[in-house]
């Protein structure tokens, strides 16, 4: 009896594990174009951009009334709005995709929504939906489309949070209120889940409610059911698929497998007029680095203006990240997280068969490059996106120890680039690193 048991439980178990595995695989084939892709375009579009001021919570926040909020929407025409220019330097920037706020938390949606008038085409100065080229040009291009989502939409009457002071109702007082807002708000997402069949969704603001409240489970299957393919971002209160910090970039390597950082060029997501508080472009190509060496993915955001036109910094930057990033694209794209930095003091990346390890190196290193602990040989060196070959010369290795020395690259000034060189060292086998206390004595 009790072996029938065991044994049936071990079947159990064994297809439990197998369907795991399968999932796992399936999850993988899933995130893979996310994980190659390495740089997105956030995009930070809305009524906000009129006045300059901050999206939606200007009003959240009382500095601004609601009232004055939506005086913005005669503001917004998207007079010189041309999708395919902005497509254009995205592309150009060395994005491989890009995110669009389809609508964001003050409630204001770009497309033609059916589910109510606060919309661009019924209630803006653009009198069009705008969201809907700017998706068809992405494709024509061969860029993956990610769509922003708010969960809140504060504007709506039969939403539970109006502002920081002010809220509606609660949804233990009023369940049935709440229902039309699930309503509400689950049919602009099927509506956009069947017109831009996303490949990437991503939500905002779910700390407002909890995931039975959003109903996120049901969520996510209704959009897995229409495309099983698509991604979700984290802020689904637990049911999306990476995760997703903010400004900060992490400091060390995160745990999570999928992860993307999101950032913006100055200090505000959409067009502030007053703010010129930009990073520089070598800082936005440091933290680039950065960021695929620990594996993870930029979404680097721009604040298109009211008439639809991108302001010159951030054209520049784009540009100019442009410029290096197609230079370089061999160490980013399709590469996975590098080395730990005590065996090189900065960004690294791999190619995925481990077998070429790429090194960022910022500003000048004087003629030499140190890595440490290095286990293979290295059959060949270069500077990526120049050619050059580089020498080596491997420092204190002893022969009775299997500690690998240290590792000497010359780097001659006339290869450097402007911004960051990256260089490509190719190894005899996938990379071994050396990781123990130092050479101990184990023969003489
Ligand atoms: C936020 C904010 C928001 C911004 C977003 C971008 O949490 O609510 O205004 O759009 O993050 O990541």
């Amino acid at each position: 009896m009790m072996k029938r048991m065991l044994i049936t439980f071990f079947i159990f178990a064994s297809f439990l594990s197998m369907a795991q595995q399968k999932d796992s695989i399936q999850n993988e084939a899933k995130m893979q174009w996310f994980k190659d892709a390495r740089l997105g375009i956030f995009i930070h579009w809305g009524l906000y951009a009129v006045n300059g001021i901050d999206e939606s919570w200007s009003f959240f926040n009382g500095y601004i009334s609601h009232e004055d909020y939506l005086k913005q929407t005669e503001g917004f025409t998207a007079k010189k709005y041309d999708p395919a220019k902005w497509v254009e330097l995205i592309k150009n920037s060395g994005a491989k995709y890009a995110v669009i706020t389809s609508k964001h938390h003050d409630g204001f949606a770009l497309w033609n929504t059916k589910h109510g008038d606060f919309n661009a085409v019924k209630g803006s100065a653009a009198k069009r939906d705008v969201l809907t080229p700017f998706v068809n040009e992405l494709r024509n291009n061969d860029l993956k489309v990610g769509i922003y989502y708010s969960l809140p939409d504060w504007s709506y009457s039969d939403y539970t949070h109006f502002t920081r002071e002010i809220k509606r109702y609660k949804i233990s007082e009023e369940p049935k209120r709440w229902d039309k807002f699930l309503n509400y708000y689950q049919g602009q997402l099927k509506e956009i889940s069947k017109n831009y069949n996303p490949d990437l969704f991503w939500f905002d603001g779910d700390w407002e409610h909890t995931a039975e409240e959003w109903q996120a489970p049901q969520l996510r299957q209704m959009l897995l059911d229409r495309n099983p393919n698509t991604i979700i971002n984290s802020r689904l209160q637990g049911y999306g698929d990476y995760a997703t910090p903010e400004q900060g970039m992490p400091i060390t390597k995160p745990k999570s497998k999928y992860w993307e950082l999101c950032m913006t060029m100055n200090d505000s997501w959409g067009f502030q007029k007053n703010d010129h508080n930009y990073k520089t472009t070598d800082q936005i190509i440091g933290i680039f680095a950065d960021v695929i060496g620990n594996g993870g993915n930029l979404l680097l955001d721009i604040g298109p203006k009211a008439d639809g036109t991108i302001p010159d910094e951030q054209i520049n930057i784009l540009t100019e990240l442009g410029e290096w990033t197609s230079k370089h694209k061999e160490a980013i794209y399709g590469t996975i997280s590098g080395i730990p930095k005590e065996h090189f003091y900065g960004p690294t990346t791999l190619s995925k068969d481990k077998k070429i390890l790429y090194l960022f190196v910022k500003g000048n290193p004087n003629g030499e490059v140190v890595v440490r602990g290095l286990k293979n040989k290295i059959n060949r060196i270069w500077v990526v996106g120049n050619g050059t070959k580089l020498s080596h010369k491997v420092v204190g290795k002893v022969f009775w120890s299997h500690y690998p020395g240290i590792t000497y690259i010359n780097v001659p000034d006339h290869i450097l680039d402007k911004r960051m060189t990256v260089l490509a060292l190719l190894l005899d086998k996938p990379v071994e690193l050396y990781r123990e206390d130092g050479a101990v004595i184990e023969s003489n």
